[in-house]
């Protein structure tokens, strides 16, 4: 049996936050902004509208993309650096909103690659046959650990939700391949501080990203027993174009075969794969039996990848 995607769906808050509204609060520039991220603008939750509230969002789309009811979820799986509170988690809050009455429910924190580390946790249930669909939901409202004096952090971040209901599909389609990894030496890069404020090296993690995050795709598609001129389409986390650039160069692909949603998000951190996606496959730039790979990297050090092939 394979297991895949049976639903997807992604949400941002209607806010919208343009370069040029940062160049007011912080000493940037638009086109600074522009050539070293690839960034246009972010979506900014308001103070009302919490993780929890836009996770819900997104997973009402993916579950009705999937055509299964809350009650036919078993888990939820929740990856955010962002939560409402540490506890309840973000999971038990939209198991209650959804109704999912018959789920399991936690978060995990893998900070940008925690929608990889939730698809490949959510996998292994699957598999074994323990549970038969898992809501994957990768959410994080940036805004409110920005320090917005910190012109290195706060014109990258912003806030959004994506999410995919797992589940069992034919036999030679579903996630073909996967790679998880961390490097704990590399949390001094990238953390929270006392004041619960993003902290970043910049050049530190943008030398470790674009080393990983095209040997991470390298090393999926090998597993799949696959060559890269068999990549159909590339999701990478969405951190910086030129991280981008660099995965979608290694693997020899052209522009329009890789996911671009930096430009309209900046870097929503465990939502920024879902949301380039289920934009994706909204657009129809994905079909059926297409080889994807979905490549994140993250603070703690973390990253992880898949390889799948699309369709149910
Ligand atoms: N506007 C204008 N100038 C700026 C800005 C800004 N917003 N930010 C930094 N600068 C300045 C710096 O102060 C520096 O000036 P200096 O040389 O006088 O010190 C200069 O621009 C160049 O700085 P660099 O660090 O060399 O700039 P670089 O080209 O590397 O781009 C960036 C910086 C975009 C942060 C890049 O390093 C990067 O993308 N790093 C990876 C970030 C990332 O992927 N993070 C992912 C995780 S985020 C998360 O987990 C939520």
């Amino acid at each position: 049996m394979g297991v895949g995607i049976l639903g997807i769906g992604h949400y941002a808050p209607d806010n919208v936050v343009t370069n040029k509204d940062l160049e007011k609060i912080v000493d940037t520039t638009d086109e600074w902004i522009r050539s070293r991220t690839g960034i246009e603008e972010r979506r900014i939750a308001k103070d009302d509208e919490d993780s929890s509230d836009i996770a819900l969002k997104a997973a009402k789309i993916a579950l009705n993309d999937a055509g299964i009811t809350p009650k036919e979820i078993d888990l939820i799986l929740v990856a955010t650096v962002t939560p409402d509170t540490p506890f309840p988690s973000v999971s038990c809050m939209i198991q209650e909103r959804l109704g999912a009455t018959n789920a399991a429910a936690m978060d995990l924190g893998a900070a940008c690659a925690g929608f990889m580390y939730g698809i490949i946790t959510g996998k292994q249930f699957i598999e074994t046959k323990a549970y038969k669909h898992i809501l994957i939901v990768g959410v994080d409202k940036l805004s409110k650990i920005t320090n917005w004096s910190d012109r290195n952090t706060c014109v990258l971040l912003g806030d959004g939700a994506g999410a995919a209901v797992l589940g069992e599909v034919s036999e030679e389609r579903g996630i073909l391949s996967f790679e998880l990894g961390a490097d704990g030496s590399g949390g001094k890069d990238l953390y929270q501080n006392d004041d619960r404020l993003l902290v970043m090296n910049g050049r530190e993690v943008y030398k470790f990203a674009v080393r990983q995050m095209p040997q991470s795709a390298v090393n999926v598609i090998e597993k799949a027993g696959l060559n890269k001129e068999d990549v159909d389409y590339l999701v990478p986390h969405q951190a910086n174009i030129r991280i981008m650039e660099a995965a979608r160069k290694r693997l020899g692909i052209e522009e329009d075969k890789m996911a671009k949603t930096i430009q309209n998000y900046g870097n929503n951190s465990s939502a920024s794969i879902p949301i380039a996606l289920s934009e994706s496959v909204q657009k129809e730039k994905i079909k059926d039996d297409d080889i994807v790979v979905l490549v994140g990297f993250g603070g703690g050090l973390t990253w992880g990848a898949v390889t799948i092939r699309w369709g149910k």
